[in-house]
């Protein structure tokens, strides 16, 4: 999760997100590499005291001007579009995992293990234990295994939500009347903070996400414990 003076991005708990991570370090990369060049030429205008009265025009630096950056932007869309599509893809999941955006609580359906369903709402700063993450922290946290292809629908009741978690690499609107769908992947144990994010409402600060990431079995442990209660 993210804590005080965290700037940058979060550390991946997934694949995906750490090719997003690559991208934008990449694509920063480039960025730096242009406003230094473009800062230097404007910056050294003001010292030169070059007049040539006869320029009228230049054929050959405006071909260079114009297709450099079109081919520097090539090196930023190619990548970009390769994520794109890599974050769509969806490689056969072994849990599905619904979840319904509502005013302003999240509610959960596992739908492969005979319909565990429950709600989770923020912890109230007043009723927050020691160790709590205030405004961060639920009451029921989504269970699901590492090592694992997850999937997951996202929808709403009311008004649109998204379902968002940054060290997944997951955002998805859950709104009305539809149902959207994308996966990952978590490659460690521990616990993974969300916020919803579609400004949603009076509450819509105060409808946190807590995934936690556990092996396998004692995933399954914790189903069958829920199936038979
Ligand atoms: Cu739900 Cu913002």
């Amino acid at each position: 999760m993210s804590t005080w003076a965290n700037l940058g991005l979060q550390d991946s708990a997934s694949p995906l997100m750490e090719q997003l991570i690559f991208f934008h370090d990449h694509a920063l990369l480039i960025l730096v590499m242009i406003t230094v060049l473009v800062g230097y030429l404007m910056f050294m205008l003001f010292f030169n005291s070059y007049i040539n009265r006869f320029l009228l025009h230049g054929q050959l630096i405006e071909m260079i001007w114009t297709i450099l950056p079109a081919i520097i932007l090539l090196f930023i869309a190619m990548p970009s579009l390769r994520l794109l599509y890599l974050l769509d893809e969806i490689n056969e999941p072994s849990v599905t995992l619904k979840s319904i955006g509502h005013q302003w609580y999240w509610s959960y359906e596992y739908s492969d293990f005979n319909d565990i369903e429950f709600d989770s709402y923020m912890i109230p700063t007043n009723e927050l234990a020691n160790d709590g993450f205030r405004l961060l922290d639920v009451d029921n946290r989504v269970v699901l295994p590492m090592n694992s292809q997850i999937r997951i629908l996202v929808t709403a009741a009311d008004v649109i939500h998204s379902w968002t978690i940054p060290a997944l690499g997951v955002k998805v609107d859950g709104t009305p009347g539809r149902l959207n769908q994308t996966n990952f992947f978590i490659n460690r144990p521990g616990l993974f903070y969300g916020q919803c994010s579609e400004i949603c409402g009076a509450n819509h600060s105060f409808m946190p996400i807590v995934i936690e990431s556990v092996p396998v079995n004692s995933f399954i442990k914790w189903i069958s414990k829920n199936v038979n209660s």
